[in-house]
C-alpha cells in the first residue's frame, strides 16, 4: 500500500470520464481517468483499460468507444461507473447512442465516439487507439472534473507500488 505514490500521481493532470462500450445490444461503460488526444491527423485518443474489466470484452467485440467528460462535482456519477458491470449500472443514469450504439451521458459535459484503430499491451492495462468520428460540446461553461476530485475513489493506494 502506498498512500504518497497515489498522492503524486494524482498531481499528474488528469479528467475524469465514462468510457462507454457497445455490442449489438449490449452496453456497459466504466470510469477511467487514463483517456488523452494522442494526434490531430487523423483525430485520436488513447485509453488505458484493465484487460479484466466486463468493459474490455464489450470493447473488442465492438471495435469503438464513448468518452463522456465528467463535469467538476459529478462525483455520484463518477463513483457508479467504478462500480462492477451489473444490470443497472447504465440504468442508474440518463443516456441516449448516436448511430454506433454507444452509451452517451446526458449529463456529461461533452463527449466523444471513437472506432479502435489499434490495442498495445501496456504492463497490467491494454492502451486502446480510437479515431474520433463524432463529437458534441454539450456544456461550455462546465469545468471538467480532475482525477484528483476524485480522491480514494479507485483506492489507487493500493496499486501503486512501495518505491520505484
Ligand atoms: C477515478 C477513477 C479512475 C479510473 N480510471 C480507470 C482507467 O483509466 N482505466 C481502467 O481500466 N479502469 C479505471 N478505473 C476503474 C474502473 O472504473 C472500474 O474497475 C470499473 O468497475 C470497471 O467496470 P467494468 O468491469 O464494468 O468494465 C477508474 C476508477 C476510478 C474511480
Amino acid at each position: 500500500m502506498s498512500g504518497s505514490m497515489a498522492a503524486l500521481f494524482q498531481r499528474l493532470t488528469q479528467g475524469v470520464y465514462v468510457v462507454g462500450v457497445a455490442h449489438g445490444e449490449r452496453r456497459n461503460a466504466f470510469t477511467a481517468a487514463w483517456v488523452m488526444q494522442v494526434s490531430f491527423d487523423p483525430l485520436l485518443l488513447a485509453l488505458s483499460i484493465n484487460p479484466h474489466h466486463s468493459s474490455y470484452g464489450l470493447l473488442k467485440e465492438g471495435r469503438a468507444f464513448s468518452v463522456n467528460v465528467l463535469k467538476k462535482g459529478q462525483l455520484d456519477l463518477a463513483d457508479n461507473y467504478a462500480r462492477p458491470a451489473s444490470a443497472d449500472k447504465l440504468a442508474l443514469t440518463e443516456w441516449t447512442t448516436d448511430r454506433s450504439g454507444l452509451p452517451l451521458l446526458r449529463e456529461a459535459l461533452a463527449w466523444f465516439e471513437c472506432q479502435v484503430v489499434g490495442e498495445h499491451p501496456a504492463g497490467d492495462h491494454v492502451l486502446v487507439l480510437g479515431k474520433v468520428i463524432n463529437g458534441k460540446l454539450l456544456d461550455c461553461e462546465a469545468e471538467p472534473m480532475t482525477y484528483r476530485q476524485t480522491g480514494a475513489m479507485d483506492g489507487a493506494s493500493e496499486l501503486f507500488p512501495e518505491v520505484f
